[in-house]
């Protein structure tokens, strides 16, 4: 177990490259094309490293397969973005007897057993909910009447869909005003983001708040409003997370009032920990990054035009 693959005595393995196996969840959001992005450039020939890397288009036994195949490879580390928490026991003690470490980044893994992961970097999505909660009771708290949010969900079961979730409604729990009347997934696309807007809409013609668990649904929540001849941002509150280029130019033409960034440039993040794990060296186990909030009044246009997503 523990990251101390390769006894930390030789330096042979130090010198040479680190083979990396990289089980990435898919191709679903802008956000993970960016995190891809990050990834494949840092993980390259001249940092040190040979990186296999496999899309496991938003499926889980995708995920499993690809491990398998990097354990059958011999990558020295694996890395895993992985697409829901659980279910990932029995090939994780595969890697485990096979004495790869394995780094989970983005969303986390639950396991019965510690040891299964040496190390985990990526948000606190729990956190992100919370302060999209903080930021609509600031917003709304005062209102008279109900305030009626739709949320759409992201993949059901992942990390950034619990905690997004889970974080919201402990959030507005003392708010009595404020009422989830509708919650769907829309698999973090645009295209499903659209779909599930376009039957909330048919089902409720009140809606107040859509909570979007990323950007690229609520382009789509967008989409679908401006159909049903709503303005979005004004008509109905549109609360984002991610906070991607595309969707920072939205909260400057007031599109979308807020958004609640999610980090996705790990990939220095985990080269620097794949570094050190093969070195032996002790790295802390859980990283979360920081992460800030966007509304109008600080999106300005230097903002917009510095983001690297
Ligand atoms: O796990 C992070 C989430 O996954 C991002 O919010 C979303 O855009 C991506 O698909």
């Amino acid at each position: 177990g523990g990251g101390n693959k390769k006894d930390s005595g030789s330096s042979k393995k130090e010198a040479s490259e680190i083979n990396i196996g990289f089980s990435q969840v898919g191709a679903e959001s802008d956000w993970r094309v960016a995190n891809t992005k990050s990834m494949k450039s840092e993980l390259t020939a001249k940092n040190g490293f040979k990186l296999s890397f496999a899309d496991a288009q938003q499926k889980q036994e995708n995920q499993t397969k690809a491990v398998r195949e990097f354990i059958t490879q011999g990558v020295d580390v694996i890395a895993i973005a992985p697409v829901t928490e659980t279910g990932w026991e029995t090939v994780l003690k595969e890697a485990k007897k096979a004495d790869i470490p394995v780094i989970t980044v983005d969303r986390q893994i639950k396991t019965s057993d510690d040891s299964l992961i040496t190390a985990w970097v990526g948000s606190d999505f729990k956190k992100e909910g919370v302060k999209a909660a903080e930021w609509l009771i600031k917003e709304k708290g005062k209102e008279k009447g109900d305030v009626n949010i739709a949320v759409l969900q992201g993949t059901i079961g992942s990390s950034a869909e619990i905690g997004r979730t889970k974080g919201f409604k402990e959030g507005i729990k003392d708010q009595k005003n404020f009422k989830i009347i509708a919650s769907q997934t829309g698999e973090f696309t645009q295209a499903k983001g659209q779909e599930v807007m376009e039957s909330f809409l048919k089902q409720n013609k009140d809606i107040d708040v859509v909570v979007a668990q990323n950007d690229n649904m609520a382009f789509g929540a967008i989409d679908a409003l401006k159909a049903a001849g709503k303005t979005p941002g004004k008509d109905v509150t549109i609360i984002s997370f991610d906070a991607i280029k595309a969707a920072l130019k939205k909260v400057q033409s007031g599109e979308i009032n807020a958004e609640f960034e999610c980090n996705p440039l790990h990939g220095p993040r985990v080269a620097e920990l794949a570094k050190k794990i093969m070195k032996g060296e002790k790295v802390d186990k859980i990283q979360y990054v920081d992460e800030q909030v966007f509304t109008k009044d600080n999106t300005t246009k230097e903002v917009i035009n510095k983001r690297a997503y």
